[in-house]
C-alpha cells in the first residue's frame, strides 16, 4: 500500500460515520463518501479544473457516456476487441476526434523503426528508382535494398528493380498494399495468424527487418524521422523521446555510417524541425541493445551508449535494453556491466529507461526485471505491466518518481491482454501510480500518433469517471516525466498551457 493510500484509507475510517450504517441516509452519505475519496486518489483525480475546463469536460463525458451505451446496447466495445478489427469504430468515435485535437504532451516509449505510417515509406521510399527488391526464397519475405549499381548475387534473392516490377505487376495500388502488408503486423485474424506471443514476436521482428532495409538508407532515414516528428506534431503531441539500436546507416555505394553520425542525423533533423515547427519541443534518444544479446556484447554497448552520452549529453539521454522479454536475458544477468558507471569515481553519467516487466510471468526472472530496473535507478520504466503484482517495488517507485510508460494497443497486439477493460494497469490508475500513456510500435499495427492509445486509456483503462482531468493529468506527467531539462519542460510546459487554452477556446466555440 502506497503512504498516500494508507493515509486515505485512515481518513476514511475516521470519516464513514457508522460503519453499521443505521440509516438509509448514513448508508447513502458513507458510500457517496467512499467512492469520492476513491475518484480523488485516481490518475486526475487531484486536479481541480477550471470554469472554461469544467465546460469543456462536459463536452466530453456527454461524448464518452454517449459512446459506452451505444457499446452496451450493441455489445461490441472497441477496446474490447482486436485493434485491428477495432480501429475503423475509433475512427469513428467523437471521444477519439476530441482526443486527436487535445494537446497531449509528450511521447516516450517509441522505437526509431516503427514510428511512421508505412504507407508514407512505400510512396517516398519505393518510388525512388534506385530502390531494388526480392522475395526472399529462405524466410518467403521482402527484401529491399538501394544500390547504384545491380546489388551483389545472392542465391535467395532475385533482385529486381521496384519501380520496373511495380509496371509490371499492373495495378500500383494492389501491388504497394502489398508491400505495406509485407511491414506490418495487420491481419485479418490476428488469433489465428498469431496463435502464441512467439508467434507474434517472430513476425514482429520479420516486419521490421523488411522496412529496415527502406528506413536504413541515409536519404531515407532523415526523411522517416523527419515525418515522424511531423505525424506525432499533427496528432498534437509535442515532444517525443525515442529508442533505437543505432544500426549502420548507408549510402548508394554500399558506404556506411557508425553511430556517432546516426545520432547526429537524428539531433540535425530534430533541429531542423524544430525550426520549420516553432511549437514543437524537441525529441531525445535513448541507445538500446538487445536483451538477448551475451555479457560482452552488452558491455561494449554502455561503453559506447557512455562514449555518446558525453559527446551529446543534452540530446542523448540514456540506455535500455529491448526485445522478447521472456526468451532475453534477464536485468540481472548483465548486473556487473549496468553497476559499472555508477560505481566509478566520480560516477559516470548513464541514465537507465529499462523495459521491464513486459510480460504475463509472476515470479519468473523476466518479471523481477521491475525490482532490478528500479534498484538501478531506472528514469522510468517501459512497460511495467507486471508492476502491480510487486507491492513493495511499486510503493518505491512511486517514492522515487520512476513512472511505467504503458502502451495499451502494442500490449494487446503483442498478446499479453486481450480486453484492454483487463489490462493490469487500471489498477494503478485507480491510486494514481505515476504513469505515461506512450504507442511503443504504431506504424506496425496501423497506429499513427499517440490518440488511439490515449482513447485506449480513457476508455478502458481509468474507469467511466476518467475525465477531462485524467486526460490531463496525463499529458502533464508526461512533459514531467521526459528528460528534458529543467529549463526546456519549463518552456515546453508553457507552450503546454497555450496549447491547453486554445484546445479549450476551439471546443467551445467549434464543438468536436
Ligand atoms: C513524400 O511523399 C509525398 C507524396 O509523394 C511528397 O509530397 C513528399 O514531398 C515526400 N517527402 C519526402 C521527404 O520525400
Ligand atoms: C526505373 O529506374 C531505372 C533507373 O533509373 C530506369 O532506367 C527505368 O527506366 C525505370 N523504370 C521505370 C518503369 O520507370
Ligand atoms: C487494383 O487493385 C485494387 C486493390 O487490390 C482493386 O481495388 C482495383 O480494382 C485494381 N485495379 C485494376 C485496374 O484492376
Ligand atoms: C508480400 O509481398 C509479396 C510480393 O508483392 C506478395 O506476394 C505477398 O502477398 C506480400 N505479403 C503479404 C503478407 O501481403
Ligand atoms: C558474444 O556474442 C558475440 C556475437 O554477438 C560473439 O562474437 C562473442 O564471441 C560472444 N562472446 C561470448 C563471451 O560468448
Ligand atoms: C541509485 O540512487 C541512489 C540514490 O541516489 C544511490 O544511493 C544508489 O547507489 C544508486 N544505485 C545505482 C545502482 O546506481
Ligand atoms: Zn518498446
Amino acid at each position: 500500500m502506497t503512504p498516500v493510500l494508507a493515509l486515505q484509507l485512515m481518513f476514511l475510517a475516521c470519516t464513514l460515520p457508522h460503519v453499521k450504517a443505521e440509516t438509509k441516509s448514513d448508508f447513502l452519505n458513507a458510500r457517496a463518501n467512499l467512492l469520492s475519496l476513491e475518484h480523488g486518489l485516481k490518475t486526475g483525480g487531484d486536479l481541480a479544473l477550471n470554469d472554461m475546463e469544467r465546460a469543456v469536460n462536459k463536452v466530453l463525458m456527454a461524448l464518452k457516456v454517449k459512446e459506452l451505451e451505444t457499446a452496451l446496447g450493441s455489445g461490441s466495445f472497441p477496446p474490447s476487441a482486436h485493434f485491428f478489427h477495432a480501429k475503423p469504430a475509433i475512427e469513428q468515435s467523437k471521444v477519439f476526434q476530441f482526443i486527436r485535437k487535445m494537446p497531449k504532451g509528450a511521447a516516450l516509449h517509441l522505437h526509431d523503426d516503427s514510428l511512421t505510417d508505412l504507407s508514407w515509406l512505400v510512396k517516398n521510399a519505393t518510388y525512388q528508382p534506385d530502390c531494388f527488391m526480392c522475395l526472399n526464397r529462405q524466410h518467403g519475405m521482402l527484401q529491399f535494398t538501394f544500390s547504384g549499381s545491380w546489388p551483389a548475387q545472392d542465391p535467395n534473392c532475385n533482385w529486381r528493380r521496384v519501380n520496373n516490377t511495380r509496371i509490371e505487376t499492373g495495378n500500383a495500388t494492389k501491388f504497394d498494399a502489398e508491400l505495406v502488408a509485407n511491414m506490418s503486423l495487420i491481419r485479418e485474424d490476428p488469433k489465428m495468424a498469431y496463435p502464441t506471443q512467439a508467434a507474434v514476436w517472430k513476425a514482429f521482428e520479420g516486419v521490421l527487418t523488411v522496412a529496415n532495409g527502406l528506413i536504413f538508407y541515409s536519404p531515407v532515414f532523415k526523411a522517416y524521422f523527419y515525418e515522424a516528428l511531423r505525424e506525432f506534431y499533427e496528432d498534437n503531441v509535442q515532444y517525443i523521446e525515442l529508442r533505437g539500436l543505432l544500426p549502420q546507416i548507408y549510402e548508394l555505394d554500399g558506404t556506411t555510417h557508425d553511430e556517432e553520425w546516426v545520432v547526429a542525423a537524428y539531433k540535425e533533423v530534430t533541429e531542423q524541425f524544430v525550426k520549420d515547427y516553432p511549437d514543437f519541443s524537441g525529441a531525445k534518444f535513448i541507445y538500446s541493445s538487445i536483451r538477448a544479446f551475451n555479457q560482452s556484447d552488452i558491455a561494449k554497448d554502455v561503453a559506447k551508449a557512455l562514449k555518446l552520452r558525453a559527446k551529446f549529453p543534452s540530446f542523448f539521454a540514456g540506455y535500455d535494453l529491448v526485445g522478447q522479454e521472456d526468451p532475453g536475458h534477464p536485468l540481472v544477468y548483465f548486473l556487473d556491466t549496468l553497476l559499472q558507471p555508477g560505481q566509478q569515481k566520480p560516477p559516470l553519467d548513464l541514465p537507465y529507461f529499462f523495459h521491464a516487466g513486459e510480460t504475463d510471468w509472476e515470479g519468473m526472472a523476466v518479471d523481477n526485471n521491475i525490482v532490478d530496473a528500479i534498484l538501478l535507478n531506472t528514469t522510468r520504466i517501459g512497460h511495467g505491466f507486471a508492476l502491480a503484482k510487486h507491492p513493495v517495488a511499486m510503493d518505491l517507485a512511486r517514492k522515487k518518481g520512476i513512472p511505467i510508460e504503458v502502451c495499451p494497443i502494442s500490449n494487446q497486439v503483442l498478446k499479453l491482454v486481450d480486453d484492454l477493460r483487463d489490462h493490469p494497469v487500471s489498477f494503478l490508475l485507480a491510486q494514481g501510480h505515476p504513469v505515461v500513456i506512450s504507442a511503443d510500435d504504431p506504424s506496425v499495427w496501423g497506429a499513427k500518433g499517440l490518440s488511439y492509445d490515449f482513447y485506449q486509456a480513457f476508455m478502458a483503462m481509468g474507469g467511466v469517471d476518467a475525465d477531462l482531468a485524467f486526460l490531463k493529468k496525463l499529458a502533464l506527467d508526461s512533459l514531467r516525466y521526459s528528460s528534458m531539462a529543467e529549463d526546456e519542460r519549463s518552456k515546453a510546459m508553457e507552450l503546454f498551457q497555450q496549447k491547453w487554452k486554445l484546445f479549450l477556446h476551439d471546443v467551445l466555440s467549434n464543438g468536436i
